[in-house]
């Protein structure tokens, strides 16, 4: 089990996130200054291996859309050296779809914990926010599957940073949505108004629908009013105005497409929350680090001390850094 739900439905709502994506689509929980500071990161890290005596094959673990070998293939593209063999691998089939776009890469859909590929298989292992999603026995996997000198370079969710405290609102916003029961009420209004229009439920009910939908919207309302700016805001007062839309014009709609639409947008919102919840879940402590640090060190890795990337600006840090490599047999 992961955050209490099973491993499946934990690939299944990953699934559902990527599905229907294109490379390079805002990230719903991305900061694009955050982009920057991660792009700006893994092409020093590329361009240093280049430099260093290039890199014959490149695995993107829980790899997400490929911004990683985005990145990778950009660094590349500006070096005589040749392309690196590259493997994206991600627990939800769509997003190795998506990633197999960047240099070209071959998608496994797998979970880090137990990766199909022979020990000793790849120079270079790559993670950015995903390794953790997969527990700690990730970092050993992935120190499996190195070849003598391979290295591995790992951004890991930090607790107490930046973006932990950046999930932690969007989950408070998509709870208060979720525990205002916006959508029952939205799906009540939506079935008893036209009986009562059409007197085949009593006046009082469709009063209650109404009372109960307007203290629904107005306690999103107060939610969003001290929400910060980003996708998550844009969500839910998007969501406000269609529900406000729809409740004034309701004949306007065959039934079965409004509670199609309501029953979307509330699973949307639903996965939404969880993304964050779970992106919570995995930030990890300093000690969780030696622990995966301790992993590593027992894989026959050697590992350079513990790093954080800043963010620029903010107060807080954007992940813990690991980068360790596989010491030479020779
Ligand atoms: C926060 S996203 C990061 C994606 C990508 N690396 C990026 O930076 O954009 C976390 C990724 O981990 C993947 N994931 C979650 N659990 C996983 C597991 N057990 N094994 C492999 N991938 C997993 C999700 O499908 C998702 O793509």
């Amino acid at each position: 089990m992961l955050g209490g739900r099973t491993q499946t439905s934990e690939a299944a709502a990953w699934g559902q996130f990527w599905a229907g994506r294109s490379p390079g689509d805002e990230h719903r929980y991305r900061d694009p200054r955050v982009a920057d500071v991660l792009d700006a990161h893994w092409s020093r890290y590329f361009s240093d291996r280049i430099e260093e005596g290039g890199v014959t094959s490149l695995l993107d673990l829980a790899c997400g859309e490929g911004e990683v070998l985005r990145f990778a293939e950009q660094v590349f593209a500006r070096s005589s050296d040749d392309l690196p063999r590259a493997i994206c691998c991600d627990v939800a089939p769509p997003a190795v779809q998506m990633a197999a776009g960047a240099l070209n890469a071959l998608p496994v859909a797998a979970d880090s914990s137990a990766l199909p590929f022979a020990d000793a298989a790849v120079t270079c292992a790559v993670s950015q926010y995903g390794l953790e999603y997969a527990g700690q026995a990730a970092f050993s996997e992935a120190a499996r599957v190195l070849d003598a000198g391979g290295q591995l370079h790992a951004l890991v969710h930090c607790r107490g940073g930046v973006v932990e405290a950046a999930c932690g609102d969007v989950a408070a916003l998509l709870t208060t949505v979720i525990d205002s029961n916006l959508f029952e009420r939205m799906a009540d209004y939506a079935k008893d108004i036209p009986l009562a229009a059409a007197g085949e439920v009593p006046d009082a009910r469709a009063r209650e629908c109404v009372d109960n939908l307007r203290a629904a919207l107005d306690a999103v309302g107060e939610a969003l009013a001290i929400a910060s700016h980003g996708p998550a805001r844009e969500h839910v007062a998007r969501l406000v105005a269609d529900c406000r839309t729809l409740a004034g014009r309701l004949g306007h709609f065959a039934p079965s497409d409004v509670t199609a639409w309501i029953n979307g947008q509330k699973s949307d919102t639903a996965a939404f929350q969880h993304r964050m919840t779970s992106m919570l879940d995995v930030a990890q402590s300093e000690d969780d680090m030696r622990g995966i640090v301790g992993r590593l060190d027992a894989a026959g890795l050697a590992v350079s001390p513990l790093s954080v990337l800043e963010a620029p600006g903010q107060s807080g840090a954007l992940a813990w850094v690991v980068d360790a490599r596989r010491i030479s047999d020779a």
